[in-house]
């Protein structure tokens, strides 16, 4: 089967066309013919092997396995033994692992969902990876009716869905970003915008119930200083310093968290099934649409990555395979 595979670290340009063996499913594993698949700033990560401390996971000097790309859209070609809830046809998507950017790849069962019939397989390989964190995260500050959210870095792939995810869940909500992207975050239903070229949000004396950060573009006293005394800060990292990454930060905040009122609360979004069918279903009531800014065919891997990494993308890049 053709897929994309990287055999050193680097830019764009080290992600290449191949063909390689198609993969089997084990007993607990769905094969699913990929129809779209989702790039996230994950991928850029291994493709870079930056932060460095990536590297401890994927290959310390070149990545162990050539394979790249985590949200996939599609349909299930075949089954393991053990699979109880998926049939062959089945239109579904998964967070696979590392294998997204193929023209097959495999997930276990319980990291599969079936996909929302609203929407096509594009808008659905925009999910997996963005939704699940942004559920999780929301879910970690405890959203509830009347609570004032801002999200910083509405505008991207995982702030998209924080954005829509908060109002769903009757907050109140406030998205920063960038000038030429404040109509694209109240497009997605933000009642407040912060353009942060033009004022800092932990400035202006304003205080918010939750701070889901995705950026890390704040030390964490001036976070908190924007945040309700009884407020839950949300770190899902953000890139960080290029040999650890977000990792001080988090750990700072975890060391902090027992000696203050606040809620300091690193998010490791995990892949979750279940959480993949959540969002499934609030796809399908018109809660959340997913947002896809450019669409590439698989063999243009490169420059898919690259325009994530542009800084231009309004919601999600996508391939078609
Ligand atoms: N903890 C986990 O398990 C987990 C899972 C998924 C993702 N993440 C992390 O979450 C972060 C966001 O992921 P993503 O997929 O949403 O990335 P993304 O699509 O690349 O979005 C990044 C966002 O950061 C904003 N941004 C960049 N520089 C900024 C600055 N100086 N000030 C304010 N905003 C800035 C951008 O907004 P503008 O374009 O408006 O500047 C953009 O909306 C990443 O660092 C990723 O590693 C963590």
């Amino acid at each position: 089967m053709r897929a994309i595979v990287q055999h050193r670290y680097g830019g764009p340009e080290v992600l290449e066309l191949a063909q390689v063996d198609a993969p089997v499913p084990a007993d607990d594993e769905v094969l699913i013919r990929v129809r779209a698949v989702g790039v996230s700033i994950g991928d850029a990560f291994i493709m870079r092997g930056e932060p460095r401390a990536v590297r401890l996971a994927f290959g310390l000097t070149r990545p162990k396995r050539p394979t790249i790309g985590r949200d996939v859209a599609g349909e299930v070609e075949a089954v393991g033994a053990g699979v109880t809830r998926f049939s062959v046809g089945d239109a579904v998507y998964a967070e696979s692992d590392q294998g997204g950017y193929a023209e097959l790849v495999v997930a276990p069962e319980r990291f599969v969902a079936l996909r929302p019939t609203s929407v096509d397989a594009e808008h659905a390989a925009a999910v997996p990876v963005s939704g699940t964190t942004a559920l999780q995260g929301l879910r970690l500050a405890g959203v509830a009716p009347g609570r004032h959210v801002l999200v910083n870095g509405a505008s991207g792939g995982v702030g998209g869905f924080a954005v829509q995810l908060a109002k769903a869940m009757g907050a109140e909500v406030t998205g920063v970003c960038r000038t030429a992207k404040v109509e694209h975050v109240r497009s997605l239903g933000a009642d407040h915008v912060v353009d942060y070229t033009a004022e800092d949000f932990t400035a202006g004396g304003r205080r918010y119930d939750v701070i889901f950060d995705l950026v890390a573009d704040h030390s964490l006293r001036d976070l908190r200083r924007a945040l309700a005394p009884r407020g839950t800060l949300v770190l899902s990292s953000g890139k960080g310093g290029k040999v650890f990454g977000p990792f001080g930060r988090i750990i700072r905040a975890f060391l902090a968290s027992p000696f203050v009122s606040q809620h300091l609360r690193p998010l490791a979004a995990s892949r979750n099934g279940d959480d993949l069918a959540e969002l499934t279903r609030r796809i399908d009531a018109g809660d959340v649409t997913p947002v896809v800014d450019r669409v590439y065919p698989l063999e243009r891997a490169g420059e898919a990555v690259a325009r994530l990494e542009s800084g231009e993308v309004r919601g999600k890049v996508v391939m078609t395979v």
